[in-house]
């Protein structure tokens, strides 16, 4: 059986103080529901301020990214170490990572072999985009960025990598997919992919969400579907209502 996860990436939004406040409503809304593993990821800057908030409230924070060395001269990047700290979780490769800041499947793999060494949870995101979908590119683009991105950990670390099926058509678009669509990649292309490098035991074992365009309102479709373990959210994650809704909506 593996735990319902819904995690909230709040991209770049939402300073310190705003943080504070988010937070606070949100731990005390989400208290009452068990069961789902609940994941809050601020900017680098709030973590600190978030990880206070979050001491004793079972819900787990994590960081947008990191850089995959040690320690150095990397100015403006943060290192596993200083995540670690803070944080249980680290997101690694969202598209938007991709697409702005050039990270390859290469990149996001050396990120998660970091991961590994601090022990932190990779949330590790694939997608295709737009254009791809629309020339059947979804099976190609998903595999590759799976077994590119997931490659050569210990089979003791695998079973705790979290996937993120993120269709980048659907990333604050509100046109999700559907939960028929999103469980046939991941159940067709995501889990094969992993057995390929794991072992099917592994590949049933990983936890793999969808992200894009989640809201209260559509969550419930994605949860009822069997290869689909929770959610990754945007927009309705920085709201305590639309994420109280999506938490419970796992926790079912
Ligand atoms: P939205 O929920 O805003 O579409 O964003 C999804 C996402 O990119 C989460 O990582």
């Amino acid at each position: 059986m593996r735990t319902p996860f819904v995690a909230g990436n709040w991209k770049m939004n939402k300073t310190i103080s705003e943080t504070r406040e988010l937070v606070t409503a949100l731990t005390l809304k989400l208290k009452e529901i068990g069961g789902v593993e609940k994941v809050l990821c601020p900017p680098f800057i709030s973590l600190a301020a978030a990880a206070a908030l979050l001491e004793g409230s079972g819900i787990g924070l994590g960081a947008q990214n990191m850089h995959w060395e040690e320690k150095g001269a990397y100015t403006g990047e943060v290192a596993p170490a200083m995540v670690k700290e803070l944080c249980g979780y680290v997101i690694l490769g969202h598209s938007e990572r991709r697409a702005y800041f050039s990270e390859s499947d290469e990149i996001v793999n050396r990120k998660l072999h970091a991961a590994q060494k601090v022990n932190l949870t990779p949330i590790v995101c694939v997608g295709e985009t737009l254009e791809q979908y629309e020339s059947n590119q979804t099976r190609e683009v998903v595999s590759r960025q799976t077994s590119q991105g997931l490659k050569g950990v210990t089979s003791e670390f695998a079973p705790q990598i979290v996937v993120a099926y993120e269709p980048v058509w659907a990333i604050g678009t509100g046109k999700a997919s559907t939960g028929e669509a999103a469980n046939v990649v991941v159940r067709d292309f995501i889990r094969p992919a992993i057995a390929e490098l794991y072992g099917q035991q592994t590949a049933q074992a990983i936890r793999v969400l969808y992200g894009g365009s989640v809201t209260g309102a559509n969550a419930e479709e994605f949860f009822s579907q069997p290869d689909i373990d929770g959610a990754l959210v945007g927009g309705a994650s920085l709201k305590v209502d639309d994420f109280y809704a999506i938490t419970k909506a796992a926790a079912r």
